[in-house]
């Protein structure tokens, strides 16, 4: 997978909150989210996450996208911080050493979300796809490591965030569909 120069990552982080705001100001039907929501699998999470985010009433179907991926961005990283949280207090080796390796694969996901993000804003629509598929491979990894270890306990928290990380991903990935 290429590496992408932080300054230009930056870059494109920073400008692409204001080309989602300026280029379509106030085109938009009404019910845009409502309507691309409904190609998705996970209708009412999907209204419910994108109108979380102020710039969605502004934002075309490539702003859309782009707010999925905001999203499981922080998700991603929330998770990561509470994946590190959990093993910073586990006594137990083997667990401590399992939620580092997850801390890691949501570090993952999360590089692989800003990827998807950089492509987004240059309308690289087959590579924002690919870098979001490969994201939300990441929490599988983490439930198959403890799936090798039958006494530990896979925690129900990190199951819950496996499961938004996810079905966040799985929105962005039928949203970035309809682009191209
Ligand atoms: C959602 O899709 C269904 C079937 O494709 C359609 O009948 C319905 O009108 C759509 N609803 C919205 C809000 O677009
Ligand atoms: C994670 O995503 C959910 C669903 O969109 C959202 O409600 C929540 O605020 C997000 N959490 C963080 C920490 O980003
Ligand atoms: C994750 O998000 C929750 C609320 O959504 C917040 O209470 C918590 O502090 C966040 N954790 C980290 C490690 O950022």
């Amino acid at each position: 997978m290429a590496s992408i120069p932080p300054y230009l990552l930056l870059l494109l982080l920073s400008l692409l909150p204001l080309s989602i705001s300026t280029q379509h100001p106030t085109t938009n039907s009404p019910n845009l989210i409502q309507r691309t929501c409904n190609t998705t699998t996970y209708y009412d999470f999907c209204v419910a996450s994108l109108q979380s985010d102020p710039e969605s009433p502004k934002a075309d179907v490539r702003g859309l996208s782009a707010i999925a991926v905001r999203l499981a961005i922080s998700n991603a990283t929330n998770t990561s911080s509470f994946a590190a949280s959990l093993a910073h207090s586990a006594t137990d080796p083997s667990l401590r050493a399992i939620l580092g390796a997850c801390t890691d694969k949501y570090i993952n996901a999360r590089r692989a979300l800003r990827w998807s993000l950089d492509a987004l804003s240059t309308e690289s629509y087959d590579y924002a796809f690919v870098h979001v598929s490969a994201a939300a491979e990441y929490p599988h990894v983490c439930r198959v490591l403890f799936r090798r270890y039958p006494r530990l306990t896979y925690p129900r928290e990190m199951a819950r965030r496996e499961e938004v990380l996810v079905h966040l991903c799985t929105i962005a990935l039928e949203i970035i569909s309809l682009l191209g």
